[in-house]
């Protein structure tokens, strides 16, 4: 049985704006207060697990560790058929320090030209893990497939988003309003299993 959570504080353990927004979004009906890592100056962990559900238990512990209240983590990225799954869990990576997704768009897709194939498919992965400060932990997974357009699309969202067909639909993530992508998206697929076995 997977525990439920009972607290009314909840660390959202991210850095990522983008990701804190959805995650805000998406608790916001719980009547449970997300607090973002930054709000507690938080030190970001590195993530050196080789799978998305790794690297989301390691910020998860480390923020329940270091606020005493539980944590909720995400880890995701853009796994590309032809490129073998990169840029997978080096997909903040690529956009470098400076973390420019402009050019790590453009990098998936010389990468694609240079592979001359025609397989533009590819999928969101996102791992959402809970760790209590007690070391428990609970941890869901959710994707979306889909297809690569070039150029990008959209200035909404947040990384990949301009450059992401989800299968059935003709705009891109970037061009959908929040709402959209949440019925739809990776995170929200995550979300929805961690609501049903924690907080149902
Ligand atoms: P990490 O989980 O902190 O390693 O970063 C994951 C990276 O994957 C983000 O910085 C984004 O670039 C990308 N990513 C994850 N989820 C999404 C999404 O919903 N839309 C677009 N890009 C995403």
């Amino acid at each position: 049985m997977p525990r439920r959570l009972t607290e009314k504080r909840l660390v959202v353990a991210s850095h990522n704006p983008g990701k804190v927004r959805e995650i805000a979004d998406l608790i916001a009906p719980f009547a449970i207060e997300a607090v973002p890592a930054s709000a507690l100056s938080l030190a970001e962990p590195d993530e050196t697990e080789p799978t998305f559900i790794g690297n989301a238990l390691i910020k998860a512990h480390a923020a329940a560790q270091a606020s005493g209240i539980p944590a909720l983590s995400d880890d995701s990225g853009l796994c590309v058929d032809a490129l073998d799954g990169d840029p997978g869990v080096l997909s903040a990576r690529w956009a470098g320090p400076r973390k420019d997704f402009r050019e790590a768009m453009r990098k998936v897709h010389e990468r694609l030209q240079k592979s001359g194939t025609k397989d533009l498919t590819a999928h969101f992965v996102c791992a959402l893990a809970i760790a209590w400060p007690d070391g428990h932990a609970e941890t869901f997974e959710g994707r979306i497939t889909g297809t690569l357009v070039w150029p990008p699309r959209g200035m909404l969202g947040f990384g990949y988003d301009p450059m992401f067909l989800a299968q059935g639909h003709i705009i891109t993530f970037g061009e959908m309003h929040p709402a959209q992508k949440h019925a739809v998206s990776h995170r929200a697929r995550a979300f929805a299993k961690f609501v049903e076995a924690c907080l149902g």
